[in-house]
Protein backbone atom coordinates (compact mmCIF):
# COMPACT_ATOMS: atom_id res chain seq x y z
CA UNK A 1 0.00 0.00 0.00
CA UNK A 2 0.84 3.34 -0.44
CA UNK A 3 0.42 6.79 1.52
CA UNK A 4 -1.42 9.60 -0.38
CA UNK A 5 1.60 11.55 -0.22
CA UNK A 6 3.79 8.91 -1.82
CA UNK A 7 0.94 8.15 -4.14
CA UNK A 8 1.01 12.18 -5.16
CA UNK A 9 4.87 12.17 -5.88
CA UNK A 10 4.79 8.45 -7.79
CA UNK A 11 2.20 9.86 -10.38
CA UNK A 12 1.23 12.46 -12.79
CA UNK A 13 3.59 15.25 -14.32
CA UNK A 14 7.48 15.91 -13.15
CA UNK A 15 7.79 18.19 -10.24
CA UNK A 16 8.60 21.79 -10.89
CA UNK A 17 12.06 23.21 -10.88
CA UNK A 18 13.64 24.27 -7.11
CA UNK A 19 13.13 23.15 -3.40
CA UNK A 20 9.85 20.52 -3.32
CA UNK A 21 8.05 20.79 0.08
CA UNK A 22 5.33 18.60 1.14
CA UNK A 23 1.89 20.01 0.50
CA UNK A 24 0.34 19.17 3.46
CA UNK A 25 2.87 20.33 6.17
CA UNK A 26 0.92 22.69 8.22
CA UNK A 27 -2.22 21.52 7.08
CA UNK A 28 -2.49 18.74 9.32
CA UNK A 29 -0.65 16.32 7.89
CA UNK A 30 -1.47 12.95 6.82
CA UNK A 31 -0.05 10.62 8.74
CA UNK A 32 -0.67 6.83 8.42
CA UNK A 33 -1.90 4.91 11.05
CA UNK A 34 -0.10 3.66 14.32
CA UNK A 35 0.00 0.10 14.96
CA UNK A 36 -3.41 -1.81 16.45
CA UNK A 37 -5.07 1.40 14.87
CA UNK A 38 -8.18 0.92 12.74
CA UNK A 39 -7.00 -0.89 9.47
CA UNK A 40 -9.95 0.87 7.60
CA UNK A 41 -11.10 -1.32 5.63
CA UNK A 42 -12.64 -5.01 6.57
CA UNK A 43 -11.00 -8.08 5.75
CA UNK A 44 -14.03 -9.77 4.35
CA UNK A 45 -16.60 -7.58 3.11
CA UNK A 46 -20.18 -9.19 2.43
CA UNK A 47 -20.10 -7.37 -0.98
CA UNK A 48 -18.07 -4.10 -2.65
CA UNK A 49 -21.06 -1.58 -3.75
CA UNK A 50 -19.38 0.21 -6.95
CA UNK A 51 -21.06 3.64 -6.23
CA UNK A 52 -23.48 5.79 -5.10
CA UNK A 53 -26.65 5.87 -6.86
CA UNK A 54 -29.19 8.11 -5.23
CA UNK A 55 -30.16 9.99 -2.13
CA UNK A 56 -34.10 9.85 -1.03
CA UNK A 57 -35.51 12.64 0.89
CA UNK A 58 -39.32 13.73 1.67
CA UNK A 59 -40.31 17.26 1.50
CA UNK A 60 -43.96 18.87 1.92
CA UNK A 61 -43.29 21.30 -1.22
CA UNK A 62 -42.29 19.25 -4.06
CA UNK A 63 -43.02 22.53 -6.52
CA UNK A 64 -40.53 24.44 -4.04
CA UNK A 65 -38.30 21.68 -4.32
CA UNK A 66 -38.56 21.16 -8.03
CA UNK A 67 -37.60 24.96 -8.22
CA UNK A 68 -34.22 25.03 -5.85
CA UNK A 69 -33.62 21.55 -7.74
CA UNK A 70 -33.33 23.36 -11.11
CA UNK A 71 -31.36 26.50 -9.85
CA UNK A 72 -29.31 24.23 -8.02
CA UNK A 73 -28.30 22.43 -11.29
CA UNK A 74 -30.48 19.55 -11.87
CA UNK A 75 -32.84 18.62 -14.58
CA UNK A 76 -36.55 16.99 -13.87
CA UNK A 77 -36.37 13.23 -14.77
CA UNK A 78 -40.01 12.56 -13.58
CA UNK A 79 -43.10 14.44 -11.97
CA UNK A 80 -45.87 12.77 -10.41
CA UNK A 81 -48.25 14.38 -7.73
CA UNK A 82 -46.25 12.58 -4.92
CA UNK A 83 -42.80 11.74 -6.15
CA UNK A 84 -39.85 14.32 -8.25
CA UNK A 85 -37.10 12.82 -9.78
CA UNK A 86 -34.13 14.96 -10.45
CA UNK A 87 -31.29 13.79 -12.52
CA UNK A 88 -27.50 15.07 -13.38
CA UNK A 89 -25.68 15.01 -16.43
CA UNK A 90 -24.27 12.10 -17.11
CA UNK A 91 -25.82 8.48 -18.05
CA UNK A 92 -27.27 7.08 -14.77
CA UNK A 93 -30.26 6.89 -12.93
CA UNK A 94 -32.01 10.20 -11.59
CA UNK A 95 -30.07 11.04 -8.32
CA UNK A 96 -32.53 12.65 -6.27
CA UNK A 97 -35.86 10.89 -5.64
CA UNK A 98 -38.02 13.70 -3.51
CA UNK A 99 -41.19 11.99 -1.99
CA UNK A 100 -43.58 14.03 -0.79
CA UNK A 101 -44.09 14.30 2.96
CA UNK A 102 -45.23 15.60 6.09
CA UNK A 103 -42.21 16.61 6.92
CA UNK A 104 -38.61 17.73 5.24
CA UNK A 105 -36.40 14.49 5.96
CA UNK A 106 -33.58 12.17 4.58
CA UNK A 107 -35.13 9.05 3.79
CA UNK A 108 -32.22 7.50 2.44
CA UNK A 109 -29.14 6.30 0.50
CA UNK A 110 -29.29 4.14 -2.08
CA UNK A 111 -25.49 2.07 -3.42
CA UNK A 112 -25.51 0.17 -6.49
CA UNK A 113 -24.65 -3.22 -6.41
CA UNK A 114 -21.73 -4.41 -9.11
CA UNK A 115 -23.47 -7.66 -9.49
CA UNK A 116 -27.15 -9.15 -9.18
CA UNK A 117 -25.90 -11.87 -7.15
CA UNK A 118 -24.91 -9.45 -4.23
CA UNK A 119 -28.25 -8.47 -3.77
CA UNK A 120 -29.48 -12.16 -2.72
CA UNK A 121 -25.91 -12.37 -0.76
CA UNK A 122 -27.18 -8.85 1.42
CA UNK A 123 -30.67 -10.90 1.60
CA UNK A 124 -29.26 -13.57 3.03
CA UNK A 125 -26.99 -12.10 5.28
CA UNK A 126 -29.71 -9.49 6.78
CA UNK A 127 -32.70 -11.30 6.61
CA UNK A 128 -34.12 -8.81 3.48
CA UNK A 129 -35.59 -9.33 0.53
CA UNK A 130 -34.67 -8.46 -2.96
CA UNK A 131 -37.73 -6.87 -4.64
CA UNK A 132 -38.66 -4.93 -7.61
CA UNK A 133 -37.89 -1.58 -7.79
CA UNK A 134 -37.29 1.55 -10.27
CA UNK A 135 -37.12 -1.33 -13.28
CA UNK A 136 -34.26 -3.38 -11.32
CA UNK A 137 -33.91 -5.32 -8.19
CA UNK A 138 -32.89 -3.55 -4.58
CA UNK A 139 -32.82 -4.82 -1.51
CA UNK A 140 -33.19 -2.34 1.83
CA UNK A 141 -31.15 -2.24 4.44
CA UNK A 142 -30.95 -0.04 7.59
CA UNK A 143 -27.49 1.07 9.01
CA UNK A 144 -26.62 0.99 12.74
CA UNK A 145 -27.52 4.79 12.84
CA UNK A 146 -31.11 4.10 12.05
CA UNK A 147 -30.58 5.35 7.93
CA UNK A 148 -32.38 3.68 5.14
CA UNK A 149 -29.39 1.98 3.02
CA UNK A 150 -30.76 0.43 -0.53
CA UNK A 151 -28.56 -1.41 -2.46
CA UNK A 152 -29.95 -1.61 -5.95
CA UNK A 153 -28.76 -3.47 -8.97
CA UNK A 154 -30.64 -3.36 -12.98
CA UNK A 155 -32.29 0.11 -12.61
CA UNK A 156 -32.39 1.60 -15.77
CA UNK A 157 -29.99 4.57 -16.70
CA UNK A 158 -31.26 7.63 -18.58
CA UNK A 159 -28.89 8.74 -21.09
CA UNK A 160 -26.14 11.73 -21.34
CA UNK A 161 -27.34 15.37 -21.54
CA UNK A 162 -25.33 17.68 -23.11
CA UNK A 163 -23.14 20.15 -21.09
CA UNK A 164 -20.13 22.21 -21.36
CA UNK A 165 -16.35 21.13 -21.56
CA UNK A 166 -14.13 22.54 -19.06
CA UNK A 167 -12.83 26.12 -20.20
CA UNK A 168 -9.91 26.32 -21.44
CA UNK A 169 -7.15 28.42 -19.05
CA UNK A 170 -4.22 30.27 -19.81
CA UNK A 171 -1.93 28.49 -17.60
CA UNK A 172 1.10 26.95 -17.71
CA UNK A 173 3.61 27.45 -20.73
CA UNK A 174 1.76 28.15 -23.61
CA UNK A 175 -1.25 29.82 -23.90
CA UNK A 176 -4.54 27.19 -24.51
CA UNK A 177 -6.46 30.49 -25.58
CA UNK A 178 -5.37 32.51 -27.69
CA UNK A 179 -8.04 35.67 -29.77
CA UNK A 180 -10.53 34.28 -27.39
CA UNK A 181 -12.01 36.22 -24.35
CA UNK A 182 -13.26 33.93 -21.20
CA UNK A 183 -16.81 34.36 -20.40
CA UNK A 184 -18.39 31.77 -17.96
CA UNK A 185 -21.75 32.30 -17.95
CA UNK A 186 -23.61 33.15 -14.95
CA UNK A 187 -26.23 30.88 -14.61
CA UNK A 188 -27.90 27.70 -12.78
CA UNK A 189 -25.42 24.73 -12.92
CA UNK A 190 -25.50 21.69 -15.11
CA UNK A 191 -24.71 19.14 -12.07
CA UNK A 192 -22.65 16.47 -13.34
CA UNK A 193 -23.17 13.18 -11.10
CA UNK A 194 -23.82 12.99 -7.60
CA UNK A 195 -20.37 12.50 -5.63
CA UNK A 196 -21.29 11.86 -2.12
CA UNK A 197 -23.30 12.47 0.98
CA UNK A 198 -22.01 12.91 4.41
CA UNK A 199 -24.13 11.81 7.61
CA UNK A 200 -24.15 12.20 11.27
CA UNK A 201 -24.68 10.02 14.04
CA UNK A 202 -24.08 9.05 17.51
CA UNK A 203 -23.65 5.98 16.65
CA UNK A 204 -20.51 6.55 14.52
CA UNK A 205 -17.87 3.45 15.23
CA UNK A 206 -20.84 0.77 14.68
CA UNK A 207 -21.95 2.39 11.66
CA UNK A 208 -18.27 2.50 10.23
CA UNK A 209 -17.42 -1.03 10.98
CA UNK A 210 -21.12 -1.67 9.35
CA UNK A 211 -20.40 0.12 6.10
CA UNK A 212 -17.30 -1.48 5.48
CA UNK A 213 -18.12 -5.57 6.42
CA UNK A 214 -21.54 -5.06 4.81
CA UNK A 215 -21.12 -2.83 1.25
CA UNK A 216 -16.92 -3.38 0.95
CA UNK A 217 -16.22 0.47 1.55
CA UNK A 218 -12.84 1.61 2.57
CA UNK A 219 -11.40 4.44 4.95
CA UNK A 220 -9.53 7.16 2.64
CA UNK A 221 -9.02 9.57 5.77
CA UNK A 222 -9.44 9.49 9.37
CA UNK A 223 -10.33 12.39 12.02
CA UNK A 224 -9.66 12.11 15.55
CA UNK A 225 -10.59 14.18 18.26
CA UNK A 226 -7.66 15.74 19.29
CA UNK A 227 -5.90 14.28 22.34
CA UNK A 228 -8.37 11.95 22.08
CA UNK A 229 -6.56 9.73 19.21
CA UNK A 230 -6.51 6.52 21.87
CA UNK A 231 -10.47 6.51 21.34
CA UNK A 232 -10.53 5.80 17.63
CA UNK A 233 -11.76 8.09 14.73
CA UNK A 234 -14.36 10.85 14.91
CA UNK A 235 -14.57 11.15 11.87
CA UNK A 236 -14.45 8.96 8.27
CA UNK A 237 -13.98 9.71 4.86
CA UNK A 238 -15.24 6.47 3.02
CA UNK A 239 -14.97 5.62 -0.55
CA UNK A 240 -16.14 2.52 -3.02
CA UNK A 241 -13.04 -0.13 -3.37
CA UNK A 242 -12.91 -0.71 -6.94
CA UNK A 243 -9.19 -2.23 -7.24
CA UNK A 244 -7.32 -0.59 -9.13
CA UNK A 245 -10.09 1.48 -10.51
CA UNK A 246 -9.71 5.10 -9.44
CA UNK A 247 -12.91 5.90 -6.95
CA UNK A 248 -14.18 9.47 -5.38
CA UNK A 249 -11.92 9.98 -2.35
CA UNK A 250 -15.67 10.03 -0.87
CA UNK A 251 -18.75 8.72 -1.45
CA UNK A 252 -19.77 8.61 2.01
CA UNK A 253 -18.63 10.63 5.01
CA UNK A 254 -19.69 10.06 8.77
CA UNK A 255 -19.10 11.87 12.00
CA UNK A 256 -19.30 11.57 15.57
CA UNK A 257 -22.00 14.21 16.83
CA UNK A 258 -24.60 14.43 19.12
CA UNK A 259 -27.15 14.24 16.77
CA UNK A 260 -28.25 11.31 13.76
CA UNK A 261 -28.86 13.33 10.70
CA UNK A 262 -28.16 13.86 7.16
CA UNK A 263 -25.37 16.35 7.01
CA UNK A 264 -25.04 17.06 2.90
CA UNK A 265 -24.60 15.90 0.04
CA UNK A 266 -22.16 16.69 -2.83
CA UNK A 267 -21.87 17.14 -6.85
CA UNK A 268 -20.02 17.41 -9.03
CA UNK A 269 -19.45 20.27 -11.66
CA UNK A 270 -17.47 20.80 -14.88
CA UNK A 271 -15.03 22.95 -13.32
CA UNK A 272 -14.27 26.26 -11.06
CA UNK A 273 -15.77 28.97 -13.49
CA UNK A 274 -18.61 26.60 -12.82
CA UNK A 275 -18.70 26.07 -9.31
CA UNK A 276 -18.58 30.68 -8.86
CA UNK A 277 -20.60 31.74 -11.35
CA UNK A 278 -23.62 28.88 -10.43
CA UNK A 279 -22.73 30.09 -7.06
CA UNK A 280 -23.37 34.20 -7.95
CA UNK A 281 -26.87 32.64 -9.97
CA UNK A 282 -28.27 31.07 -6.43
CA UNK A 283 -27.49 34.13 -4.74
CA UNK A 284 -29.19 36.43 -6.93
CA UNK A 285 -32.26 34.04 -6.80
CA UNK A 286 -32.12 34.46 -2.89
CA UNK A 287 -30.45 31.23 -1.37
CA UNK A 288 -28.64 30.91 1.47
CA UNK A 289 -25.20 29.98 1.38
CA UNK A 290 -23.58 28.20 3.79
CA UNK A 291 -20.46 28.08 3.42
CA UNK A 292 -17.23 28.99 0.35
CA UNK A 293 -15.64 29.10 -2.02
CA UNK A 294 -12.61 27.03 -0.44
CA UNK A 295 -10.46 23.85 -0.96
CA UNK A 296 -11.08 21.31 1.04
CA UNK A 297 -8.03 19.34 3.24
CA UNK A 298 -9.68 15.75 3.13
CA UNK A 299 -10.64 15.05 -0.83
CA UNK A 300 -9.22 18.44 -2.10
CA UNK A 301 -12.22 19.22 -3.44
CA UNK A 302 -13.19 23.09 -4.50
CA UNK A 303 -16.13 24.01 -2.52
CA UNK A 304 -19.11 25.96 -2.24
CA UNK A 305 -22.31 24.72 0.08
CA UNK A 306 -25.88 25.93 -0.08
CA UNK A 307 -28.82 25.61 1.51
CA UNK A 308 -32.29 24.67 0.31
CA UNK A 309 -35.62 26.12 1.47
CA UNK A 310 -35.69 23.44 3.94
CA UNK A 311 -32.24 24.33 5.00
CA UNK A 312 -31.04 20.77 3.91
CA UNK A 313 -27.26 21.23 2.78
CA UNK A 314 -25.94 20.96 -0.82
CA UNK A 315 -22.52 21.36 -1.82
CA UNK A 316 -21.27 22.35 -5.48
CA UNK A 317 -17.74 20.89 -6.01
CA UNK A 318 -15.10 20.31 -8.60
CA UNK A 319 -11.51 19.24 -8.99
CA UNK A 320 -12.00 16.33 -6.28
CA UNK A 321 -9.34 13.81 -5.44
CA UNK A 322 -9.64 10.09 -6.54
CA UNK A 323 -8.04 7.12 -5.61
CA UNK A 324 -7.31 2.99 -6.50
CA UNK A 325 -7.62 0.49 -3.30
CA UNK A 326 -3.83 0.97 -2.67
CA UNK A 327 -4.27 4.38 -0.74
CA UNK A 328 -4.44 3.41 2.61
CA UNK A 329 -6.04 5.71 5.24
CA UNK A 330 -4.01 9.25 6.41
CA UNK A 331 -4.95 10.18 10.05
CA UNK A 332 -5.72 13.69 11.21
CA UNK A 333 -7.23 15.85 13.83
CA UNK A 334 -10.70 17.06 13.47
CA UNK A 335 -10.66 21.17 13.86
CA UNK A 336 -13.14 23.73 11.98
CA UNK A 337 -9.48 25.48 10.88
CA UNK A 338 -8.48 21.84 9.10
CA UNK A 339 -11.94 21.80 7.27
CA UNK A 340 -10.22 23.61 4.23
CA UNK A 341 -6.62 24.42 2.87
CA UNK A 342 -7.90 27.92 1.69
CA UNK A 343 -11.16 29.70 1.83
CA UNK A 344 -13.13 31.56 4.72
CA UNK A 345 -13.16 30.38 8.17
CA UNK A 346 -15.74 27.46 8.39
CA UNK A 347 -19.43 29.41 9.28
CA UNK A 348 -21.33 28.53 12.35
CA UNK A 349 -24.17 27.94 8.88
CA UNK A 350 -21.86 25.18 7.66
CA UNK A 351 -20.41 23.46 11.43
CA UNK A 352 -24.16 23.93 12.74
CA UNK A 353 -22.77 25.48 15.98
CA UNK A 354 -25.60 28.34 15.17
CA UNK A 355 -28.20 25.65 15.89
CA UNK A 356 -29.58 25.93 19.26
CA UNK A 357 -30.98 22.62 19.41
CA UNK A 358 -27.87 21.08 18.84
CA UNK A 359 -27.81 21.64 22.99
CA UNK A 360 -30.53 20.06 23.49
CA UNK A 361 -30.08 16.14 21.48
CA UNK A 362 -26.38 16.78 23.30
CA UNK A 363 -28.16 16.70 26.38
CA UNK A 364 -30.73 13.43 25.09
CA UNK A 365 -27.50 11.96 23.34
CA UNK A 366 -25.69 11.97 27.26
CA UNK A 367 -28.67 10.59 28.65
CA UNK A 368 -29.49 7.96 26.14
CA UNK A 369 -27.70 4.46 26.32
CA UNK A 370 -26.09 2.68 23.47
CA UNK A 371 -24.50 5.86 22.02
CA UNK A 372 -21.14 6.73 21.76
CA UNK A 373 -21.72 10.55 22.71
CA UNK A 374 -19.94 11.01 26.46
CA UNK A 375 -19.05 13.89 27.70
CA UNK A 376 -15.05 13.17 26.74
CA UNK A 377 -16.56 13.47 23.19
CA UNK A 378 -18.58 16.30 23.47
CA UNK A 379 -15.44 18.45 25.22
CA UNK A 380 -13.44 17.10 21.67
CA UNK A 381 -16.15 18.15 19.43
CA UNK A 382 -16.57 21.17 21.34
CA UNK A 383 -12.65 22.25 20.74
CA UNK A 384 -12.53 20.92 17.24
CA UNK A 385 -15.14 23.24 16.39
CA UNK A 386 -13.29 26.18 17.80
CA UNK A 387 -9.81 25.44 16.49
FE1 LIG B 1 -18.76 17.40 1.02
Amino acid sequence: MTTHSQAAQAGGSPPPEGPREDPHRSLHSQAGPRPGEHPGRSGNPLVKVAGLAWLEFEKPDLDRAGRFGADFGFTVADRTPDTLLLRAREAAAACLVIRRGQQPRFAGAAFAAAARDDLDRLARHTGETVTAHRGGHAVLLRDPSGFPVRVVHGVPELPALPGRAPLPLNFGPGPARVNAAQRPARRAAQIQRLGHVVLGTTRFGAALDWYLDTLGLIVSDFLYLDGQRDRGPAMAFIRCDLGSVPADHHTLAMLLQPRTEYVHSAYQLTDLDEVAASGEYLREHGYRHAWGLGRHIQGSQIFDYWRDPDRAMFEHYTDGDVFDSSAEPGWAPLSRSGLAQWGPKATAEFTGTNDARVVVAAIKALRDKGNEIDMAALRGLIKAMSS
